[in-house]
């Protein structure tokens, strides 16, 4: 079960650290870390991730999947899978899915994910950090996407803990399905839960921006993008973002 071990804990840098060095004393799997407030809270791609004691779900899963490294790219859109179902459970608004791991409300951020892994020793090991925004009533501006929370989308405060029963529910069963058949139990549905395939979009990675036509995803979990030519390339990381279709110049 996912969620078992529950260590609570105030304040932490990040939650993400704190599985990790849970991982170094020999966590069990499902074990999960939760904090009220992160002081040095890391989003992907090395960026912060911010917030004010109390108003989020944060929280590190620890994981020892026994697939092949190969299948783990399938991990983020399972996380995002978990997350979108366990909210579904609170808010009647339609939460949809973008590659690799972003919940959004009406293209509002609803929650990040940051999926770390790597090995120490002879284990293999995975960490799905989540950070579910859910009683901000509001937030800073500049932020790179619009935020959004549960609280906002629904006038109800709701709490924390909810939400993390619900979640550890929701990762049990994918997980489980995902141990067994693979990535082959994740994508159909994540793809049900997207509106960008296909769409155009804007993919920045590093410095290089393109724009390109998101296609598919791939039995890896790679983003199977198009350029103009109708040439074909797997995209394993970057920022995406989806361009309304009223912009004729892009594929
Ligand atoms: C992103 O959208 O860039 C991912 C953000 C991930 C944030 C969560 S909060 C819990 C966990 N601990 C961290 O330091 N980061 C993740």
């Amino acid at each position: 079960m996912l969620g078992t071990p529950h260590i609570q804990l105030e304040t932490v840098a990040s939650t993400n650290s704190e599985a990790k060095d849970r991982i170094r004393a020999h966590a069990a799997e499902g074990t999960v870390i939760t904090a009220r407030h992160q002081t040095a809270g890391r989003g992907r791609l090395d960026r912060q991730w911010l917030d004010d004691p109390d108003q989020s779900l944060l929280a590190s899963y620890i994981l020892y999947p026994e697939r092949d490294a190969e299948d783990w790219g399938g991990l983020p859109l399972l996380s995002g899978l978990a997350v979108k179902r366990a909210i579904d459970r609170f808010l009647t608004r339609d939460v949809r899915l973008k590659w690799p791991n972003d919940v959004l409300i009406d293209g509002k951020k609803l929650c990040g994910i940051l999926v770390e892994s790597g090995r120490m020793g002879d284990t293999a090991y995975v960490i799905l950090g989540i950070g579910i925004n859910v009683r901000q009533r509001a937030f800073p501006g500049g932020l790179r996407t619009e935020p959004t929370s549960m609280y906002l989308e629904s006038g109800v405060p709701f709490e924390t803990g909810d939400i993390l029963a619900a979640l550890s529910g929701e990762l049990t069963m994918l997980y489980e399905q995902w141990q067994r058949d693979g990535n082959a139990a994740v994508i159909p549905s994540w793809k049900t839960a997207t509106d960008m395939l296909p769409s155009s979009i804007r993919l920045e990675q590093g410095d290089e921006i393109r724009m390109l036509r998101a296609v598919d995803v791939s039995p890896s979990g790679a983003l199977v993008v198009e350029n103009a030519e109708g040439e074909r390339e797997e995209i394993f990381a970057g920022d995406v973002s989806v361009v309304p279709t009223e912009r004729k110049d892009l594929p």
